[in-house]
């Protein structure tokens, strides 16, 4: 596919990638063959290092140096998991091209990874934290606005991306309710270097998402009605509702502990992490939110209700983590298909513009 050289962006050269369009990590959906299907499709993949165990996360980097013929993509860690050194050692081992956060890693670890040549590329919802995130060494960020999926913010792609261009000097990806070639372009009418979605990449036949989780992502057609939730974990996270989000609006605060209590417990036990690494989790947390213990203990175990939609295959028994953009898809078309289609539409918007302008001068 040919396309125009202004949709070429130095974002590509930064991470290696033909088109501007990033995968994001998503917890047990961005595995090896998610991240192969969008890099082979030209688009540039983050494994979701988080959630994938700490033994078979060097497995996971093999497998897409194999399936890519090693090209370049990236890994997403949490400083709050107990193996992030361990990722941080493998990312460098390996000499991925670039790693994504949230808040977390300070200064020291930044500038380990940015003298091993990796790119730092942290999520943030606000412009504060975008700032905050530069001012710590990130090279690259990506916006997120509040309509995107997962844990999210408040303010619109619409104002934040804007906002975050005019205040900072590195490249910035607009992330939050992108799923076509418009959103693309409209993104870098902003001023943004590219595209960065989850859910999109979630909806695809590459995901590998049980398909019966994926029946309620395209049942869901109401914008409206993926909405943004405290109870699962205490931050804003956006999901498609269902059965288990109805429970947790329901249930005393004594449920909703005694089930933090026992997720905690499970995610201890998959993780491997210790005693006293859970403590620590949990006396941050405390501090940081001392008005409620349940959701002060499942910050650390969010991640067990995700596993139950996308990797159990039990949508009602978990958390569906979604973009509102959910609506607007219908079709679990393949990653390639996604990106060629993105790129064709967005050059065909574009030459459709440019006619427009030409029409208003004469
Ligand atoms: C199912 C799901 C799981 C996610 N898991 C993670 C994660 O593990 N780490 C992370 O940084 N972001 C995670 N996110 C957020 C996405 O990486 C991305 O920022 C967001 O989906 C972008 O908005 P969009 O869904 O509108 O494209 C997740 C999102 C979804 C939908």
């Amino acid at each position: 596919m040919s396309t125009s050289p202004a949709l070429r962006t130095p974002l590509c050269d930064l991470l290696g990638c033909k088109y501007p369009i990033i995968q994001t990590a998503m917890g047990w959906v961005a595995g090896s063959s998610l991240v192969a299907a969008t890099t082979n499709a030209g688009g540039f993949g983050f494994l979701a290092g988080a959630t994938i165990a700490a033994d078979e996360v060097e497995a996971e980097i093999i497998r897409v140096k194999e399936l890519t013929g090693d090209q370049p993509f990236g890994l997403n860690f949490h400083m709050f998991q107990p193996n992030a050194h361990q990722l941080l050692d493998l990312a460098i081992e390996y000499k991925l091209r670039a790693v994504s956060y949230g808040r977390g890693p300070d200064k020291k670890v930044i500038g380990r990874l940015r003298d091993a040549g990796i790119v730092c590329m942290p999520t943030v919802g606000a412009l504060k934290h975008a700032q905050k995130a530069i001012e710590m060494g990130a090279n690259a960020i990506t916006v997120q606005g509040g309509e995107g999926g997962g844990h999210t913010g408040s303010v619109p792609s619409t104002v934040l991306i804007p906002q975050v261009v005019d205040a900072v000097k590195v490249p910035v990806v607009a992330a939050g309710g992108f799923y076509d070639g418009r959103g693309l372009l409209a993104a870098m009418a902003y001023g943004a270097q590219g595209i960065a979605m989850g859910t999109r990449f979630l909806m695809t036949s590459d995901s590998g998402v049980p398909e019966v989780t994926l029946k309620r992502y395209l049942d869901a057609r109401d914008a409206e009605k993926i909405q943004i939730s405290y109870l699962v974990d205490g931050m804003p996270q956006r999901m498609i509702p269902n059965e288990y989000l109805s429970m947790l609006e329901k249930a005393s605060p004594f449920k909703r502990l005694r089930i933090a209590v026992g997720l905690a417990m499970a995610w201890k036990a998959q993780t491997g992490m210790t005693f006293q690494h859970a403590l620590n989790v949990l006396w941050k947390g405390l501090r940081e939110d001392p008005g409620s213990a349940a959701q002060t203990v499942m910050a650390a175990n969010a991640p067990m209700l995700l596993q139950r939609a996308m990797t159990d295959g039990l949508p009602a028994e978990g958390v569906m983590s979604s973009g509102q953009v959910a609506a607007l898809i219908n079709r679990l078309d393949s990653c390639e298909t996604v990106i060629a289609g993105i790129m064709a539409q967005a050059c065909e918007r574009q030459a459709a513009l440019n006619k427009f302008n030409l029409a208003v001068g004469t």
